[in-house]
């Protein structure tokens, strides 16, 4: 290569694969955006985008716009909810408000997705046993990802939970789900409210998805976790109703929020 060519090689800033511009046109994984919004459904552009790559399969789409809507809201006493009604209540913007719930995702809180992918990957992929699994994080003093929920338990299942299971079981292989099932019919012996969750079954079902309609090898699968891909779906629908809490506050011109005394247990030896 003579010197002209290396002065003239101009290193790139960034690298991105999911979408261009092409002449002033928006390209998402090679096609027109303008094709795919007049063609394909919200839920299969989004899914197609989080995953890199297009989306094979109508089964994957269906259970994709599923997923997308069961998660959308859960109520105004959820954390992520009371976090962005009281940052309203505050006097803050939409951004603001939207991310103050945003944060609250997490690890016990609709952010265990992730966790409970890894969980059910490594569990059917190792030929782990089930009891043993259970058995090793209560004697770490861990929670199970997956299981368990504040408000749902045996005798009062999640709802949203049966309707995912019993789609997810309809696909023609679903290895994952058993797993998810057998770690929740160990825990259920234990304790009435150790459910597996919507977290739980979400990432079973997507494990499933991702594998039998996808077709994603075990390495591309691996990758997806390390980057937390499975809890994308719950932020990215979860959005949707925190910002419609922080509307609903506006609208109600809701006052500053502040706790009463008495709904605080202060110490009185201190005081
Ligand atoms: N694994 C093992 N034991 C558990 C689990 C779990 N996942 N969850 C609760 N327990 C046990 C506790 O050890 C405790 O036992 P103890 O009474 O002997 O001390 C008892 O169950 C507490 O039960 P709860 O009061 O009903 O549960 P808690 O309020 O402590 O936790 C929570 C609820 C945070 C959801 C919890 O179950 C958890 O962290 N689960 C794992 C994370 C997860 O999947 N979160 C997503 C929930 S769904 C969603 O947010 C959309
Ligand atoms: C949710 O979807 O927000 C819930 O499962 C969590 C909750 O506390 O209701």
């Amino acid at each position: 290569m003579s010197q002209t060519d290396l002065n003239n090689r101009v290193h790139t800033q960034f690298t991105s694969t999911i979408s261009q511009e092409v002449n002033g046109e928006v390209q998402i994984l090679g096609k027109p955006l303008l094709k795919l919004a007049q063609s394909q459904s919200f839920a299969r552009i989004t899914f197609g985008l989080l995953l890199g790559q297009e989306i094979k399969s109508n089964k994957t789409e269906a259970l994709i716009d599923l997923i997308l809507k069961l998660l959308v809201d859960h109520g105004p006493y959820q954390s992520g909810a009371v976090n962005t009604i009281i940052t309203a209540r505050a006097g803050k913007d939409l951004v603001s408000s939207l991310t103050a719930g945003l944060l609250t995702i997490g690890p016990k809180f609709g952010g265990a997705v992730n966790n409970a992918a890894k969980l059910w990957f490594e569990g059917v992929n190792n030929r782990s046993n089930p009891g043993e699994i259970v058995e090793n994080f209560a004697k770490t003093k861990r929670y199970l990802p997956g299981i368990g929920h504040r408000q749902y338990r045996l005798e009062m299942p999640d709802p949203r939970v049966q309707l995912l299971k019993r789609k997810g079981l309809v696909l023609s292989k679903h290895s994952y789900l058993d797993f998810a099932l057998k770690i929740e019919s160990i825990t259920l012996a234990k304790k009435p409210n150790l459910i597996l969750n919507i977290d739980g079954t979400m990432a079973a079902v997507l494990l499933d998805v991702l594998t039998i309609e996808e077709k994603l090898d075990l390495d591309q699968i691996s990758t997806l976790i390390k980057s937390e891909f499975f809890n994308s779906l719950f932020v990215l629908s979860r959005s949707v109703g925190l910002v419609a809490h922080y509307l609903d506050q506006k609208r109600l011109n809701e006052p500053l929020f502040r706790l009463e005394p008495g709904q605080v247990f202060t110490d009185s030896q201190h005081s």
